[in-house]
């Protein structure tokens, strides 16, 4: 099969030495990532990504409102983490396919030295992975090819040792992640074996899909993403408040993304078009 995106690209082609040549792109069936990639817009998508993206959006109408909503949280927080906390490295698992800004763009404009590692499990995320690699001469940015259910292997493996000095805080984040995970004792499981490993001072940034601002959309949204083979769990307040529970929340706590220190565009949202809560905790 050619695996030719919108944009032309040739998967195979244009896959660096380090993907394997035995790595099952399937982009015959949707992905989370590439699905994510053709709501915002991107051109990282195959038919199978924008037919489920069609479906979504007939039960979430505000998808792309919220998806964008999403990334943007992305952007703030570590803009807040590096301006106002002084935190110069950061650990994003599920980074998902480039998207301008990236998170190192944004942290090494405030402060140029910043170290980022990037971690995804998807292939076509480690096709694209060049475009994290984009780092200031100061700092540092290493992609790795692995799983958020082994925390382990992510914080012992040579590109993250060699990228982030883990006697030192670290802002670990998980943007829209872990509502593919849908047993609240796994997610809280893989949250405190990345975190007790790290120093004090040490961050978590969160988001996931709550069904609290639009409960009708979001639960057929999840019937929808279940039904194209994408798992998707809404949670409320109170389960997403107890997965920061051995840290200290940041204002404002837990709050739909717009809400988190909201600029013009992101206090102009309706809640009820945001489907994901996030929020930021920080370990004493
Ligand atoms: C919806 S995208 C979010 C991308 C980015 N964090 C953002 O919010 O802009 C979710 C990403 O998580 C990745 N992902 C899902 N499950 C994962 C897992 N168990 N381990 C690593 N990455 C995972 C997907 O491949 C995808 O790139």
């Amino acid at each position: 099969m050619t695996e030719r995106d919108d944009a032309g690209w040739d998967y195979r082609s244009v896959a660096p030495d380090w993907v394997s040549p035995d790595v099952d792109l399937r982009t015959d069936v949707a992905h989370s990532a590439r699905v994510y990639d053709y709501v915002l817009g991107g051109k990282d998508n195959f038919p199978a990504d924008r037919a489920a993206a069609g479906e979504f959006v007939k039960s979430l109408p505000n998808l792309s409102t919220s998806m964008r909503a999403n990334r943007n949280f992305m952007v703030r927080t570590a803009r807040v983490l590096a301006a106002k906390h002084g935190i110069r490295q950061f650990l994003d698992i599920g980074t998902g396919l480039p998207t301008a800004p990236n998170l190192h763009e944004v942290a090494q404009k405030v402060a140029p030295e910043s170290r980022i590692v990037y971690v995804d499990n998807d292939p076509i995320v480690l096709v694209h992975a060049r475009a994290l690699l984009t780092s200031t001469p100061e700092g540092r940015t290493a992609y790795l090819d692995a799983d958020l259910h082994n925390p382990e292997g992510i914080l012992e493996s040579e590109q993250l040792r060699e990228t982030l000095d883990l006697s030192q805080p670290v802002a670990v984040s998980l943007i829209a992640i872990v509502h593919f995970i849908a047993d609240d004792t796994v997610v809280q499981d893989l949250i405190d074996r990345i975190m007790r490993p790290l120093p004090a001072g040490s961050v978590l940034a969160l988001s996931t899909t709550t069904a609290d601002s639009a409960p009708e959309e979001v639960h057929a949204g999840e019937a929808a993403y279940k039904a194209n083979g994408i798992p998707l769990i809404a949670r409320d307040k109170s389960t997403v408040e107890r997965f920061f529970h051995e840290m200290e929340l940041l204002d404002p706590g837990v709050v739909l993304v717009h809400h988190w220190h909201p600029d013009d565009e992101a206090a102009a949202l309706d809640d009820a078009h945001v489907y994901m809560y996030g929020g930021v905790a920080r370990k004493p």
